[in-house]
């Protein structure tokens, strides 16, 4: 069976990854310079697939480099991180599981080192953060990093995804002071913090009273130009031997916002549509075709909001400069100016919408698409 030429729900690689060229460089001098590098930008923008990238690019330059992620999603305390790191780094910083094992002997033997066998028969290494030990020897932990660069005589490049979460942590702050404090002396490693919830990532690297304020390059990743995806997508098509008009593959891109992950996805949905050549009315099907696929979603997302909520949306969907003014709180019944900004509060931590520069934005396409075709069209 011949695959489709778009991917998307997992990273985009290889000729899959489009564009982002002057993030990529900007992203790989930092590396080479072990400059720290702060990546924000709403889900699903290509932040994995962008750091992925300009890790294989440096690394393909300089063989002295390691790297290695972590991915904070599903961590909740000071222990699991810990886990998760050391496991991380002994596993890039050295060959064979039998390697791991002395280095972690080595580096960390009071950690318990635990060599598994996954489903698909590949070791894993775990270790057992005694926590009540850990907690009096963080700096261990903290500096192993730079301890095993050093010995190992490479540089070590340490990505984190999903950082905010150490927003949550039992005394949040007492950790970030902990972690700035002795990464900012490693010598031997970049580390390169990302993640997803821009309210929380601005808070805790570009507000002054905290400890990450000024840590390194702050990148707030953008969406990949109309223009870019429209020569991506028409050359994608072309390589199947089907084709679309570049004006028709930025139509398709410009339905979606050029959102990433769902320019791929419409832009799948359209090839498989496609006989030989697109043309529009295949587009708005697809496009149809994903509202449908994704409705029922959107009507639990929306079962979760109140009332009030959802009138500031229609207010932003029929594109209402002046949220808060008392005309439009009394047209979208929205109370106060005050209720209006805990709406934009509770919708921002929700991931339903950003602000930039005082601008509202729902965050995605298809939502709005359907909050304003369906949903409010009723
Ligand atoms: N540079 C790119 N070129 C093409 N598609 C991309 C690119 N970056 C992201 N995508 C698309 O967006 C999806 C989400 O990307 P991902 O890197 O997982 O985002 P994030 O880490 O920000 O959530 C990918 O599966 C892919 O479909
Ligand atoms: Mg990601």
């Amino acid at each position: 069976m011949q695959s489709t030429p778009f991917v998307f729900g997992r990273m985009a690689e290889g000729e899959n990854f489009t564009d982002r060229k002057q993030e990529r460089e900007r992203l790989s001098q930092n590396f080479l310079s072990l400059t720290n590098t702060t990546i924000i930008s709403p889900r699903r923008w290509g932040k994995s697939s962008l750091v992925k990238r300009a890790l294989e690019d440096i690394v393909a330059k300089d063989r002295n480099i390691k790297t290695c992620s972590i991915d904070l999603f599903n961590v909740r305390n000071e222990a699991e991180f810990y886990e998760q790191l050391v496991a991380a780094i002994i596993k890039a910083t050295s060959g064979k599981w039998e390697e791991w094992f002395a280095a972690a002997k080595e580096f960390v033997a009071h950690l318990r080192p635990q060599v598994s066998f996954g489903s698909d028969m590949r070791e894993e290494i775990s270790f057992d953060v005694q926590w009540d030990k850990a907690a009096k020897k963080p700096d261990e932990l903290l500096d192993l990093a730079e301890r095993v660069a050093r010995e190992k005589d490479c540089q070590l490049i340490v990505c984190i995804d999903e950082f905010q979460s150490i927003g949550g942590f039992r005394d949040s702050l007492a950790f970030q002071r902990k972690l700035r404090s002795h990464w900012q002396n490693h010598q031997h490693v970049c580390y390169c913090l990302y993640g997803s919830k821009r309210h929380m990532m601005l808070e805790i690297f570009a507000n002054p009273s905290l400890p990450f304020y000024r840590f390194g390059d702050i990148m707030l990743l953008g969406k990949i130009s109309n223009a870019d995806w429209g020569t991506f997508i028409a050359e994608r098509f072309a390589k199947t031997d089907k084709s679309i008009a570049i004006r028709q593959a930025e139509y398709l891109a410009d339905l979606v916002d050029n959102h990433p992950y769902y320019v791929q996805q419409l832009a799948q949905l359209t090839w498989l549509r496609t006989t030989v050549e697109c043309n529009n009315m295949i587009i708005d099907a697809a496009m149809q075709g994903l509202t449908d696929q994704l409705g029922l979603l959107f009507f639990n997302n929306v079962e979760s909001l109140t009332e009030r909520q959802l009138r500031f949306l229609k207010a932003v969907l029929d594109g209402v400069e002046h949220l808060s003014s008392a005309e439009t709180l009394s047209a979208y019944k929205l109370g106060t100016s005050a209720n209006v900004v805990r709406i934009k509060k509770t919708l921002q931590e929700k991931e339903v919408i950003d602000i930039t520069d005082g601008k509202v934005e729902i965050l995605d396409p298809v939502f709005k698409h359907w909050l304003a075709r369906e949903y409010f069209a009723q």
